[in-house]
């Protein structure tokens, strides 16, 4: 199979937006297909409410945002694009003939995936041209920021495929569950659909309203779910002896049993009660506020969960971990140059880094440095393996200089000069240009001290590690020390100007 750099969508619509907003978020070309031109300006806004919700997911360093176009021409898109998402409305006649359509003009290389949220790709295949390369890959929405998709294959389906859908899902930031045989509904569906179907009941029965049974599961359950999982929680609710008792306990009430098989039949009254229950808990609220805030909690809550490397959350740190590893691999492909400052990071200025002023803000420029300044630390040794020694650099001091201006879209890129290496510090000097013309637009000094957590105390470097740095440290020894180096804040600029405040 091969390597993913454009992304075909087949459909445009809700969960075509939200895989277009994730794939060009990770660097991903999108080539989105439609029958309907309007859908273009439609998907773009998708792709614009997405970002800001996006764009704090993580700080790790991106590739550069994908390009994407759009065409209402099945053939034109499938014939450029490396893999093939279909999002087409739920109707298996109509998503057999895309499917089909789609899979004769598209290369035999090419996985094409469907997002279907319950048909088997068995039934999906079964026109397709080269139906090996074909699965059902089910994501959720907001697709862009909800990691997991479920990966099905149908009696066709080559396991190679299944491995290349799995490996193109974690790039951009998934978590893909393999489902191992193929059921009505995937896992998820079925879970959701039974506690959907109960909801449907109480709220015909009188029971409770919508919100009520929104608090029962948002106060409680929904809180533990985002960390374990119904079974792993029972097995803490059974005590010290786990599952096993909390089956003996609380099995028997199985067979009562509280909950029914068949939905209720939706009658005027029961839509009525359900679409009044959800305004009332919208409070006037537009969809789009509720998205926003439905957003904002799932990257709070997943970035909580990284620091536990719980669920989702381990899914976001070894996305980060990737994504800096992706980004020291780029500076150690920038071999140094004997005599020049070293090329360590190369980026672009990303649309969510700017202020009111349009320049990138104030803080980014840290975030561009400390990029930098990790791409050398990996270059060096000094990566997680080191880490996990207890040993690492913390940063003492640092000096910013703003010569000029980054505009979003615009290609940077930070060289560092090395100052010093001592046993204990680590004195770095960097330049962070434009692409385009090479301006300098920033300079950063910086002190780094090494240090043994474990002593609590500085400590000297590993003697492997100090070579490098020596190495480099050789290579620079004919570069003048920079004439910025050592300035003070408010110090003039030129010699012999005062400073004015
Ligand atoms: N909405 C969800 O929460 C959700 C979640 C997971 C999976 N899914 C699945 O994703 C798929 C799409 O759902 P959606 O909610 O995005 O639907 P949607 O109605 O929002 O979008 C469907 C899009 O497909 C386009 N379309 C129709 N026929 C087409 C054709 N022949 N060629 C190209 N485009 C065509 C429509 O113009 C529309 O833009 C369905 O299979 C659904 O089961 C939906």
């Amino acid at each position: 199979m091969r390597k993913v750099t454009t992304l075909g969508l087949l459909g445009t619509g809700v969960i075509g937006g939200g895989w277009a907003a994730r794939a060009l978020h990770f660097g991903v070309n999108v080539i989105a297909a439609d029958v309907k031109p309007e859908m273009e300006a439609w998907i773009r806004g998708a792709v614009e409410n997405a970002e800001p919700a996006l764009a704090r997911l993580t700080s790790a360093p991106l590739p550069p945002k994908g390009a994407l176009s759009f065409t209402t021409d099945l053939k034109y898109m499938a014939e450029r694009a490396d893999f093939i998402q279909e999002n087409v409305p739920e109707q298996l006649p109509l998503k057999q003939r895309v499917l089909a359509e789609v899979s004769r003009y598209a290369a035999a290389d090419v996985v094409i995936a469907s997002s279907t949220s319950g048909l088997t790709p068995t039934d999906l295949q079964r026109d397709m041209a080269g139906p090996e390369r074909f699965l059902v890959a089910h994501p959720f929405n907001p697709v862009y920021l909800l990691p997991l998709v479920e990966l099905v294959g149908g009696k066709k389906t080559e396991s190679a495929t299944l491995e290349a859908a799995a490996e193109f899902f974690t790039y951009i930031g998934m978590h893909p569950l393999n489902v191992r045989r193929e059921v009505p509904g995937h896992l998820t569906d079925r879970l959701q659909e039974a506690l959907w179907r109960e909801i449907l009941h109480l709220v015909n029965d009188g029971v409770a309203t919508t919100g009520e049974l929104d608090e029962s599961i948002v106060y409680g359950p929904g809180l533990r779910w985002a960390a374990m999982g119904t079974n792993l929680i029972y097995h803490l609710a059974g005590g010290e002896s786990g599952m096993r008792h909390m089956l003996a306990q609380f099995g028997p009430c199985l067979k009562w049993p509280w909950t029914r098989l068949e939905a209720p039949e939706l009658t005027e009254t029961l839509i009525d009660r359900m679409v009044e229950g959800t305004e009332a808990q919208a409070a006037g609220r537009s969809i789009r506020e509720l998205e926003r805030l439905r957003d904002d909690s799932l990257v709070a809550v997943q970035q909580v969960l990284r620091q536990t490397n719980m669920g989702a959350g381990a899914t976001l740190r070894a996305l980060e971990e990737r994504l800096y590893k992706d980004a020291a691999a780029a500076s150690t492909a920038m071999a140094g140059q004997p005599g020049k400052p070293l090329r360590l990071l190369e980026t672009a200025v990303r649309p969510e880094w700017i202020d009111y002023n349009r320049h990138m803000t104030d803080f980014r420029y840290g975030q561009v440095f400390g990029d930098a300044m990790d791409a050398l630390y990996r270059r060096v040794g000094v990566d997680e393996s080191y880490r996990a020694t207890g040993r690492m650099y913390y940063s003492v001091e640092s000096h910013t200089r703003h010569v000029g201006e980054a505009k979003a879209g615009e290609t940077i890129y930070v060289t560092m000069q090395l100052l010093a290496v001592e046993d204990k510090r680590l004195h770095v000097f960097h330049r962070l240009h434009r692409g385009s013309d090479d301006a300098l637009i920033a300079t950063s000094e910086q002190l780094h001290l090494h240090v043994d957590t474990v002593r609590g105390k500085a400590s000297a470097v590993d003697p492997g590690v100090r070579a490098k740095l020596e190495a480099i440290r050789q290579d620079q020894l004919s570069l003048a020390r920079p004439p910025e180096s050592g300035r003070a804040i408010g110090q003039p600029r030129r010699a012999g100007a005062t400073f004015q405040a």
